[in-house]
Formats: C-alpha cells, structure tokens, sequence
C-alpha cells in the first residue's frame, strides 16, 4: 500500500511508518554527532511521542544512555487506517533504543487520569526504583480532571479586545487579515487547567509521595513567550495565563522536592512547527518570516537542535542552570534577539499572498509540517510499499 498525506484543515489524517521512522532516525543521529551528555540516567518523559517531547527523549536516551519511559496519547494502527504519527515515532524510537542497548517503554493513554499516572509508578518502581529527569511537554486541547471529573477545554483567543492582524494558510499561501473574538471569563480558567501547571504538580507530588524521586532529581516542562507581534494571541492571551501558571508551578514543584534537593525548571523554546503550534492563527505567519531570517543569519533550530542544546549548554554543565530574572531557562536566545526580531517585524509589515512565497520561508513551513506526519522526509521512497509497517506492534 502506498500512503499519502490526506488533509483535513490543519490536521493530516494519515501518516507515513517509514517517513516517521526516519525522522527518528535523524534525530538520533543528530544527537549523537554531539557528542555526549553527562545527564540523567533513568527519565520519565511525559509527551513523548511528537515535538520537544520526542527530542527530549531522544536526548536522553542517546545523548546520555538513558532509559526512558514514554507516556502519550497516540492511536495505533487500525483496520485500513494508519496509526498516528506519534505512534510510529514512538515505536522507531523503541526500536532504535533497544538496538543501541538502551531501556525504552512507553504507555500510551490519558496522561491526565489517575490510571496513567498509577501505571506509570509501578513501572517505575519495579523497573528503575527512581528517576532522576521527569520531562513534561504535554500539548492538548482538552483535561479531564481526575479529581472533579470536569473536562475542561483550552482556547487560543486574546484577553479584553479583539484582536486583529495578518494570518496565513500555510497550505495555499493566502495572507488574510483574521480577527479573533476575546475570550469569556471560563474560557481563561479552562485554558489554565488544561495548559497549567496543575498537571504537571500532581505528577511530581505522586512521584514523590511513592519515593520515586532520586536524590537531586530535575523536572523541566516547556514555555513560550514570543514577540510583541504574537502577545494578544499568546502570552498575553488566554494560553499565555495557562503558561504563567506553569511557570508559577516550577517554583511550588522546586519548593515540595526541597529535602531530596530536587528542582523543577520551564524552559522556554524557540517557535517551531508542530501539531500544536500549526493550530494558532497568527503563528505560522510568524514563524515562516522567523525560519527566513532564523535561516539566512544560520541560527535555524528544529525540535532536536533546541533540545540538544538545552541538555548540552543549559542543564548539564557541570554549572549551575542559567536563567533569567523569572527563573526561567532560555533556548528561545535566538529567536529573540534584536537584529533577528527587527527583521521579522519589517518583513511583517511587507508580507502579502503574492510575495510571502519570497519574503517567507513558506516552503519551509510546509516540509516540517509534512515532516511531522512523516511525509516528504528525506531519504524515505514513497513509491516502496509501507504495508509491512503499518501493523507493527513493536511498542510495548
Ligand atoms: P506536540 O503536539 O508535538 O506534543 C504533545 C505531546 O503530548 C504528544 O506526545 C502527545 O501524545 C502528548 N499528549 C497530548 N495529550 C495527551 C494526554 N491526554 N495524555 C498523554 N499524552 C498526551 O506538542 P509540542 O509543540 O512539542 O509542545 C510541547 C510543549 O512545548 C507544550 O507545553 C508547548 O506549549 C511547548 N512549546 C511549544 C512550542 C512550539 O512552537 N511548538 C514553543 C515553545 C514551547
Ligand atoms: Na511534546
């Protein structure tokens, strides 16, 4: 069977086994040509089939030989239908881990609930006894709260007015002009218990109250803060308050693992193309002028070089962490600095449907997104047939 990508707006519905296996692959083989990392040894990841989540386990894992447990929420494969492409990441990583030797077990389901988080530590407890990095980079829409039973929903709108500006449609190429209806009062809260930190909190505290935790164990989850141009739809928007509340948790997490000199930091990352960010209006704008600039000044990260380079320069020195007066690990440095942003705001200004295929790195855009689905990834034949993969029930 040969597959090809079917979209649904700004989702793609299927996705490629090899093209996925290969990404990991590169992945791996980027990690790797870094040398090693003087790391963690036993991680949790939480969000570990896709995006940051993905690279951190990757990082882990052959940056610093780590075994690693995965936990996500990724459909296997079904009758006549592809699995998600998170899954087949997930089961080229075990894989390629257990080649390489390497510990890997993934459970795949609700990290929010209770049961994912009750399979988790017993995997812990009789497989590493303890942990010593608990990565958490969840990215949904939707939590049910195991404790009220709520299922709350995040929204991406700004807070107060309505906000207005240029977009794009990464698919076509059309620039409109998009305006997004400020949020209602729950929309703020949902969007908190969903993208907060609450989650995150309850993890480390059932983490810790089974003694899981090694002696100095670190957790980081991940942050955004973007420009000016973003702010009304992202940080001073509705996920903007979810993420100053996970931001707030790194220090109560940081305060609740004091006696086993544990520490609980957000990094905040670069803009990339993932599931996630895709789904912003606004965004991809943004970053197909940021990737054009972020290119031609030869600074451009994806997912694996940002995340190498948080273990390599931030995390694993041998030095304390550098942060910043909020207490916040920065890999976002170049993203942010000044001759990159006043080259973005200028081309922002410019940028129309006739020349963004110029002014921007639509291009680009398109290929990390067909990436993310495993299609139009180099080195991969599309024509071969990828039936034999489809079924694989290699993740276990
Ligand atoms: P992603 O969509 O690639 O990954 C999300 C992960 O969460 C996947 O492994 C998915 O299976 C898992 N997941 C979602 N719902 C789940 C559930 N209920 N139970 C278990 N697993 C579940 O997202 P991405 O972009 O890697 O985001 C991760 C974090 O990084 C988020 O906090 C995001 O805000 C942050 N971030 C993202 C940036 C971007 O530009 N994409 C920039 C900076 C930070
Ligand atoms: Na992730």
């Amino acid at each position: 069977m040969i597959i090809e990508p079917r979209m649904r707006g700004f989702i793609c519905l299927t996705a490629h086994p090899k093209g996925a296996e290969q990404n990991v692959k590169n992945q791996i083989e980027y990690v790797k040509s870094k040398g090693k990392i003087e790391g963690a040894k036993k991680v949790l990841v939480i969000g570990a089939s896709t995006g940051f989540g993905l690279a951190s386990r990757i990082t882990s894992a052959f940056g610093s030989d780590a075994g690693t447990i995965g936990v996500f929420f990724e459909k296997p494969p079904s009758e006549g239908k592809t699995a998600s492409p998170g899954w087949y990441n997930s089961a080229a990583f075990e894989t390629e881990a257990h080649k390489a030797g390497l510990y890997a077990k993934s459970i795949n389901g609700d990290a929010f609930s209770n049961e994912v988080k009750r399979e988790t530590l017993d995997l812990i407890k009789v497989d590493f006894g303890q942990v010593d990095l608990v990565i958490y980079s969840l990215a949904s829409p939707v939590r049910t709260n195991p404790n009220t039973g709520v299922t709350h929903r995040s929204v991406l709108k700004p807070i107060g007015n309505v906000y207005t500006n240029k977009t794009v449609d990464f698919h076509t190429g059309k620039v409109s002009e998009i305006s997004i209806e400020p949020s209602k009062e729950d929309d703020i809260e949902n969007t908190v218990a969903v993208m907060g930190g609450e989650d995150w909190q309850m993890w480390m505290d059932a983490l810790k109250a089974e003694n899981l935790l090694a002696d100095g164990a670190t957790t980081v989850a991940y942050s955004y803060i973007g420009p000016s141009l973003t702010e009304p739809v992202y940080r001073k928007g509705t996920i903007g308050r979810a993420k100053d509340h996970l931001e707030a948790t790194a220090f109560s997490i940081t305060d609740s693992l004091k006696d086993i000199n544990g520490k609980a930091y957000v990094s905040v990352n670069k803009a990339l193309v993932t599931q996630a960010s895709s789904a912003i209006p606004v965004i991809p704008l943004y970053i197909s002028l940021l990737y054009k600039i972020m290119k031609e000044e030869g600074v451009h990260e994806g997912t694996i070089e940002q995340i190498q380079r948080l273990y390599q320069d931030r995390l694993y020195t041998g030095k304390e962490v550098p942060t910043d007066e909020k207490g916040r690990i920065r890999i976002d440095d170049w993203e942010m600095r000044d001759d990159i942003q006043e080259k973005v705001a200028a081309l922002w200004e410019q940028a129309t449907t006739e020349n963004l295929s110029e002014l921007g790195d639509l291009q680009g855009y398109r290929k990390d997104f067909y990436n993310l689905f495993g299609f139009d990834v180099k080195g991969v034949n599309y024509d071969e047939d990828a039936n034999e993969m489809i079924g694989i029930q290699s993740l276990q």
